[in-house]
């Protein structure tokens, strides 16, 4: 702890009282420290959103496969459906969740009504999002 409340006088030039005063090798641990912190955060926060995608993927490949195509290449098979990697394109993935939520309808007779749990359709929005093309 007393490492960071030095670097951070030494970062910031600050006269500092000479029992903080940092050698070369105090300052290059804490900074490996900080790095490490960092480097866990995010890979934490990238496994998690890598879960959420596979979920989202298998919903899609349950629940919608049997008419759009959910991946990356390929026709749907339903002719009407549009593939998923291109969605962007006709609706607002922002506010997908939502619709998702509160009843999505296509205005299609052949699509069923889908009423989706609040996990659910944050997981398969993420994947949505993950899958769209340029
Ligand atoms: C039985 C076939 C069928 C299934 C199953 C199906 N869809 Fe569709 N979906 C369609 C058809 C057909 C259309 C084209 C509707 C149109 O063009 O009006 C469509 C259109 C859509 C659209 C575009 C709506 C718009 O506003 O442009 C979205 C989004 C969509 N489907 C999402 C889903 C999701 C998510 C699932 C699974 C949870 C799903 N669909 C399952 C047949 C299906």
């Amino acid at each position: 702890m007393w490492n960071l409340v030095r670097l951070c006088h030494s970062l910031l030039k600050a006269p500092c009282p000479p029992q903080f005063k940092l050698t070369h090798y105090q300052r290059l641990w804490a900074i490996l420290t900080i790095g490490f912190m960092l480097a866990g955060l995010s890979t934490a926060l990238g496994a998690r959103s890598g879960a959420l995608e596979r979920q989202g993927r298998a919903l899609a490949e349950r629940m919608c496969a049997r008419c759009h195509a959910t991946g990356n290449s390929g026709p749907s098979a339903h002719n009407a459906a549009p593939a998923f990697r291109e969605l962007s394109r006709r609706v607002d993935l922002d506010s997908f969740a939502n619709r998702l939520r509160y009843g999505l309808v296509s205005g299609h007779p052949d699509m069923p009504t889908f009423r989706f749990s609040r996990e659910d359709a944050r997981a398969l929005t993420a994947y949505l999002r993950s899958i769209q093309g340029p």
